[in-house]
């Protein structure tokens, strides 16, 4: 059975819109782990468009489940995870203009720099992941540089615009699951994961946990966050 990770990165997208303090992200995790949330993942972005480093620091003191830290290979940030020490760490490309983080991280292109990073925060006591696309090469090339676990990139699954499309991204997602289990890695997956589209991905027997963000933060705007996290977490589970 999977966990659920609830990406609450989105609370803070709504506060940063009048750089006020409401509403606090921190109060959605405490919601989102009375609900059944299995995990609290956030991404400090190098530009702080939406957490800021105080909810990060708040955050390391008031989760209760675990707490994931998606960043850059960027030595500022890596220097705050170092210090700050979430329960894992989930290394993804960053690019200022994007809107989210659209690919996964080439951990081929980049393996110096990857290998370099994973073994800083490893050497701190922390767990790293590395968000990659349904690629059975890069799913190699994480395992080389010694993550201890993938986020396969869910992304391409969930915009399919055709069945075809859909089929052939969900057997990638399927194979590169299998083969990172296999490489003895932690099997994560996320991005664009809604109520429509998480069964089947849920159902994949290697994957460990799913990290979903924007689908919950948005149902929670018209329910309420412990109602969106208990009705997703039955979903995926
Ligand atoms: N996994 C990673 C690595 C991400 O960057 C994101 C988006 O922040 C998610 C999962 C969650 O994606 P979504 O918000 O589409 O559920």
């Amino acid at each position: 059975m999977a966990k659920l990770g609830v990406n609450i990165d989105h609370v803070a997208t709504v506060r940063q819109a009048r750089r006020g303090v409401e509403p606090d992200p921190v109060h959605a995790a405490v919601l989102a782990e009375l609900a059944g949330a299995d995990g609290i993942t956030i991404h400090l972005r190098e530009d702080r468009r939406h957490i800021q480093d105080r909810d990060l620091r708040i955050l390391r003191e008031t989760v209760r489940t675990s707490l994931n830290l998606e960043m850059a290979c960027s030595d500022e940030i890596i220097a705050i995870a170092l210090e700050v020490r979430p329960d894992m760490v989930t290394l993804v490309p960053e690019k200022r203009e994007e809107l989210t983080t659209e690919g996964g991280l080439d951990v081929r292109l980049n393996r110096d720099k990857v290998a370099d990073a994973v073994r800083r925060l490893r050497d701190g006591g922390i767990f790293v992941s590395l968000f990659i696309d349904p690629d059975l090469d890069q799913v190699k090339e994480s395992s080389k540089v010694r993550a201890d676990a993938v986020e396969i990139h869910t992304g391409g699954y969930a915009d399919a615009a055709t069945y075809e499309v859909s089929h052939s991204q969900y057997e990638k997602i399927f194979e590169s699951c299998k083969l990172a289990h296999k490489l003895k890695m932690v099997v994560n997956a996320g991005h664009g994961l809604n109520y429509h589209n998480v069964r089947q991905i849920a159902r994949i027997p290697e994957i460990y946990e799913l990290n979903i963000g924007h689908s919950i933060v948005s149902r929670a705007v018209l329910v309420g966050m412990e109602r969106a996290v208990r009705e997703m977490k039955g979903l995926v589970s």
